[in-house]
């Protein structure tokens, strides 16, 4: 049967998909995107399981009533709580022909080739922690790994409300990664599990142990999906390819304009939408 084609929906709770679509679109400038920020009710880091599903089930089904045969959630919040019921029990009912991924496995797929050590260091939100999804997923790929998982629930606040740069901001960062750190000694790899926090990057790294990699997930996250559209060309071609983007997000059209640039690298125009 013939389907239309449409753009890849990019979701996220807030602002921190806009780290992983500039690594798309940068690698796959060919297809349109469309973005969608759930900002009226970020931050998800720190909401039960039943919350995160039921609202990313909401903006999946919006993304695809838009248009999109295939939805990245590039959450790790989203993806740890509600990717696998939506690809499981939804998908079948819904939309079987489309499909939806996560930024979890990934990363969990390559994050053993950067360490040297064997002991991984996970940074994320409270709910991505509690989820377990990145031990699990990091066992099934490289079972030698040992995996030190720190939250930070303070982390994704301040970067959606701009205060990450302040001097504030420090000892907010320094707390956890001090955490991290306390659980094992050679920790030589620390994973951004959260796709916010690449905002944090610089000062996180100033308080790394020389020689330690820190790893932010836009790039494998582009390279990944390139390799799906390659080896799926049956979603592939339903992939609309005129290098359009376009945003939307649940709250104010202007907040996000104003502060979606640091996330993204440059200016962009978005539209508002209401769940309904
Ligand atoms: N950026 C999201 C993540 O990767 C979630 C942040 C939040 O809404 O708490 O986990």
């Amino acid at each position: 049967m013939f389907s239309p084609q449409g753009p890849i929906g990019v979701f996220d709770s807030g602002y921190g998909g806009l780290t992983v679509l500039k690594e798309m679109a940068a690698r796959l400038p060919q297809y349109d995107y469309i973005y969608l920020g759930d900002n009226a009710r970020a931050p998800y880091g720190t909401r039960s399981f039943e919350t995160v599903y039921h609202y990313t089930l909401q903006c999946v089904q919006w993304l695809f009533q838009s248009g999109c045969p295939l939805v990245v959630l590039a959450c790790n919040t989203a993806s740890a709580k509600a990717l696998r019921t939506i690809q499981q029990f939804d998908l079948p009912k819904i939309a079987p022909d489309n499909r939806v991924l996560g930024v979890i496995r990934p990363t969990t797929e390559v994050v053993g080739n950067f360490t040297r050590t064997g002991k991984v260091g996970v940074l994320a939100t409270k709910g991505t922690v509690l989820s377990d999804s990145y031990p699990i997923e990091i066992a099934k790929f490289f079972p030698e790994i040992a995996v030190f998982q720190q939250a930070c629930p303070l982390w994704v606040p301040l970067i959606e409300n701009n205060e990450h740069e302040r001097p504030g901001a420090d000892y907010f960062v320094k707390e956890y990664m001090d955490s991290l750190l306390a659980q094992a000694g050679d920790i030589d790899t620390v994973l951004l599990a959260c796709t916010h926090y690449p905002l944090l990057k610089t000062k996180i790294e100033q308080l790394l142990p020389a020689g330690t990699t820190l790893i932010a997930q836009g790039e494998i996250v582009a390279v990944s999906l390139a390799d799906y559209l390659q080896r799926h060309p049956e979603m592939e071609s339903r992939c609309s390819k005129t290098g359009q983007l376009r945003f939307f997000t649940t709250d104010s059209a202007e907040d996000f304009d104003s502060h979606a640039s640091i996330f993204y690298g440059k200016a962009l125009i978005s539209e508002h939408i209401v769940l309904s």
